[in-house]
């Protein structure tokens, strides 16, 4: 049975079951509490726990989810995959644990044909009721009791979670032990999970949180492995054997010139590569980037795994175009996008090997560094800081640090170097937790919503308004408080509020609450969970109260600036669409008083021509003074209607669909101008790569854009008046000037040489005679270059050349010191090799250098050995050629 059909299958047992079928949600997490959705519930999370209703009381997906705790287990075992599709059945409040499992074991016998001679079910120790339902269906002896690291299960923590039951299938004997699931889990291989999904747990470590509470409903969640599925339906032995995986291994395996199945060392390898290509794409698909943090970690580390896998098995090639089209091509019909967006996707990919592949080169070289300071240091230990720095400076990661270590038969400070990585992680920590909303406990917002309901936001309309203050949380603390006195940082919750929160690129407003006998600074303004705006400001004088009253004033210099950067970016975004093609999506923005910037998906750099067309375009449309409108609708309309978003989010949602006359709609919650007049002037500023795939534009709006015109107007005033031209022949007057700099540069050059030169035939004459062999070695003036002195060595090496002769020159560059030496076919006969009178004669100058018979070079930091290291060639020589003779 293909996946394809697997999956259909699933999805219509449980729509004619009268679920509402919902489509993936993004792999991108919008919980705060996760990078990435590693589980079907995560987008359901916020009905789980009663914050949002739902809306539908059941639902079924096949969620893409990624997980990487057990990555180490990827390729080894038959069962784990870094990314793989979870179908899964939920009910909020409706079904419970009977018709939970008869759902389940329904569609396993009647629609995938399992036989029930063949099924096993674990639940948790003290589930009486789960274990009761499945004796109906199964024999006693088939059903197994776990405790709570296999059946229950949680959502991070915090999070909601409850007992769970397991339904295992048995391969049989062939796979492993006798005794069910508690005895192999290879054998019996889990197939769903079935969560009843009760409690919210709070914060703590290992399988022991405290449980915070019991949550408003009842609820069923659920999780069908779609790939373990089909292994099993396929009759293949593991889930990268299975239809739309084996293409992806097979062409691994013929880039390396393996055979799938042939040696079981490669075997693991070709799956992990097949494996984090595929998890690779499918980030990349949702919009993540490769980066040093976060999900953008995950995906690095995900690419340079499988890079490195390729290398182990022998591949030199860059292989990651060829696996990303099979990809495509096997999972296509499920992710179009995957074929439609190919050539951005695979770009982002291909620029990552790349650079690793240039990593691996250089990080090499600076390996082979640390390796020698070592062995000079009389060490076996590369110490903890070379490894970081090795990972931090040249993206070299550990592991490779350590295996190439072991091949150079040294050992690495390895706990050093994650006591580095440690400190650095925590500086990283604090410096986000800082910039987040007093880094507040989230559940402490949950009673005051549900208090006082949803925060009413009426700032499309107003900027000022009298509210009532419904919560208040003290920084400090973290706790609820009732009062704040001056001085204090409090967030503050009101009724309605005309401040924007931070979202969509958008920044925070800022303003004022004032009160009876005080006021409040607001300082920012963001949406800790969903439906609540959180004020946080500081209290400037008297002593705010939970139920006071506040005239509450948006800073409407700021909101109007930030808006019409929103406005801009609006218009930007369509220009580019307009100039690119559909292809230019955008992949982020930040709208800041006065400052827009936009980063969008394209290949290459944008042309400076294609820039200024833009440009043009924005500030012709925005004085054509066209309205700005909004309208509410839901996502399937808006989409109908042509606005340009990230679609596929959250399924059945209204979202608002910003309008600037008939030029552009796009889906957006932030704040515009009311006529594209009021931009003024558009200037875009740059035009960068952030990273493979990903441009960058930065922009002013209004006044901002203004005046930067008018000191670029004033810088180009002043260089004319220098250069005593008119501005429009700027120009050519510098390129002519520059042209002659160079011009004079270069016979400078000339001049140098030859006066260098000029001394050779000297140095020729002046060669003195060692058992039959004409040496010259000679220091040249301080500062000739390394090129100089190879140019004066084979000069004088020419006038030698028909008798057995070795020239050295050398010369000192402030501390350092550079020496060539090169030999006639003389001296080489008679056994002088340049290369190795460079390396003994460099030891003097502190340094290193080599090279061949012919010619060699080196330098070091030790200027005052330069005649130490003439002397060592002229000795080296002596005491060679005796023994030649
Ligand atoms: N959420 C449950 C799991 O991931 C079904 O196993």
């Amino acid at each position: 049975m293909e996946t394809a059909e697997i999956r259909r299958r699933f999805l219509s047992h449980f729509e004619q079951r009268g679920h509402l079928v919902v489509p993936s949600a993004s792999l991108v997490a919008e919980d705060p509490t996760l990078l990435l959705v590693n589980a079907g519930m995560v987008p359901f999370k916020p009905y789980f726990l009663g914050d949002l209703t739902p809306p539908a009381p059941r639902a079924a997906s096949v969620q893409k989810c990624v997980r990487t705790v057990d990555i180490d287990n990827v390729g080894r075992t038959a069962r784990h995959a870094s990314f793989f599709q979870m179908c899964g059945n939920f009910s909020f409040g409706d079904y419970f644990k009977e018709g939970a499992i008869n759902y389940a074991f329904e569609l396993l016998t009647e629609g995938y044909g399992f036989k029930v001679d063949d099924l096993w079910a674990t639940v948790y120790l003290d589930d009486d009721e789960a274990e009761a339902i499945w004796r109906t269906l199964l024999p006693a002896e088939r059903i197994q009791r776990r405790g709570k690291k296999d059946n229950f299960w949680s959502m991070g923590v915090p999070g909601p979670c409850g007992p769970c039951s397991e339904i295992y299938y048995d391969r049989g004997p062939a796979y492993g032990r006798d005794g069910g699931p508690v005895a192999d889990e290879e054998r019996y291989l889990e197939v769903w999970n079935l969560v009843f999904m009760q409690f919210e747990r709070g914060e703590g470590a290992g399988y022991d949180y405290p449980v915070l509470r019991e949550l408003p409903a009842k609820n069923i969640d659920t999780g069908m492995g779609l790939e373990r599925m089909a292994t099993l339906l396929q009759g293949v032995d593991n889930l990268y054997e299975i239809d739309i995986s084996r293409p992806v291994l097979d062409r691994a395996a013929e880039l390396v010139g393996r055979r799938y199945g042939d040696d079981p060392t490669d075997d693991v390898r070709l799956r992990v590569i097949a494996d984090h290509t595929r998890t690779a794409a499918l980030l990349i698909s949702d919009g993540v980037i490769p980066s040093n943090e976060g999900r953008g970690y995950v995906l690095r580390r995900m690419l340079r795994r499988a890079v490195r896998n390729v290398r182990l098995l022998g591949g030199r090639e860059p292989v990651m175009a060829d696996l990303f089209e099979r990809i495509g091509a096997a999972m296509g019909s499920i992710y179009p996008e995957l074929v439609e967006r190919s050539a951005p996707i695979t770009a982002v990919a291909v620029a990552e090997e790349q650079a690793f592949l240039e990593t691996l080169r250089t990080g090499t070289t600076i390996f082979d560094l640390a390796v020698s300071r070592a062995r000079a240091a009389g060490s076996t230990e590369i110490g903890g800081e070379a490894a970081f720095q090795l990972h931090d400076t040249y993206g070299f990661p550990i592991d490779l640090t350590l295996e190439m270590a072991a091949e150079a038969g040294l050992t690495v400070d390895e706990a050093g170097f994650r006591r580095l990585m440690e400190r650095q992680r925590e500086l990283a920590k604090a410096d986000r937790a800082a910039r987040r909303i007093g880094n507040l406990d989230l559940s402490v917002f949950r009673p005051i919503l549900a208090r006082s309901g949803p925060t009413t936001f009426t700032g499309y309309t107003e900027l000022s308004r009298t509210a009532t203050v419904v919560g208040m949380v003290s920084v400090a603390t973290g706790q609820g408080v009732p009062a704040a006195g001056e001085g204090a940082e409090v967030g503050i919750v009101i009724d309605t509020t005309p401040f924007y929160a931070e979202a969509g690129g958008q920044e925070a407003d800022l303003g004022r609450f004032v009160f009876d006998g005080g006021e409040v600074d607001i300082i920012d303004v963001q949406r800790p969970i969903p439906d609540l705006v959180l004020h946080r400001g500081k209290v400037l004088r008297g002593e705010l109260r939970l139920g006071a009253e506040v005239e509450v004033t948006v800073d409407a210099d700021r909101r109007r600036a930030v808006s019409r950067s929103h406005t801009a970016t609006h218009l930007v975004h369509t220009a580019f669409r307009r100039a690119l093609g559909e292809s230019a999506t955008q992949a982020g923005s930040l709208n800041s008083p006065g400052r827009l910037r936009f980063d969008f998906h394209a290949l290459g750099s944008v042309p400076p021509s294609v820039l200024s067309d833009v440009e043009d375009e924005v500030n012709e449309v925005a004085l054509r003074d066209l309205d700005v409108t909004a309208f509410v609708t839901t996502q399937e309309e808006a989409r109908r209607l042509g606005a340009m978003a990230l679609f596929g989010e959250k399924y059945g949602e209204q979202v608002r669909v910003v309008d600037i006359g008939d030029y552009s709609r796009e889906l957006c919650g932030g704040t515009h101008v009311a006529r594209s007049a009021q931009l003024g002037a558009i200037k875009l500023l740059s035009e960068s790569s952030i990273s493979a795939g990903t441009r960058r534009v930065e922009g002013l709006v209004g006044l901002d854009a203004f005046r930067f015109l008018a000191r670029e107007h004033l810088l180009v005033s002043q260089l004319s008046g220098l250069l005593k031209v008119r501005p429009d022949e700027l120009p050519d007057r510098v390129s002519d000037v520059v042209g002659r700099l160079r011009d004079a540069e270069k016979e400078l050059e000339r001049l140098r040489a030859q006066a260098v030169l000029a001394g050779a035939a000297g140095l020729a004459a002046s060669a003195v005679d060692v058992g039959g062999i004409a040496v010259v070695a000679a220091e040249a003036p301080d500062g000739t270059s390394g090129d100089d002195l190879r140019r004066l060595a084979l000069d004088v090496r020419n006038r030698l050349a028909d008798r057995p002769a070795v020239v050295a020159t050398a010369a000192r560059a402030g501390e350092r010191a550079l020496l060539v030496v090169v030999t006639t076919e003389g001296a080489r006969d008679r056994g002088l090799r340049a290369g190795d009178l460079v390396k003994a004669a460099t030891a003097e100058l502190g340094g290193r250098g080599g090279g061949k018979p012919d010619i060699a070079q080196g330098g070091g930091s030790d200027g005052t050995g330069v005649p130490r290291a003439l002397g060592k060639v002229r000795e080296l020589v002596a005491a060679a050629v005796p023994a030649a003779s």
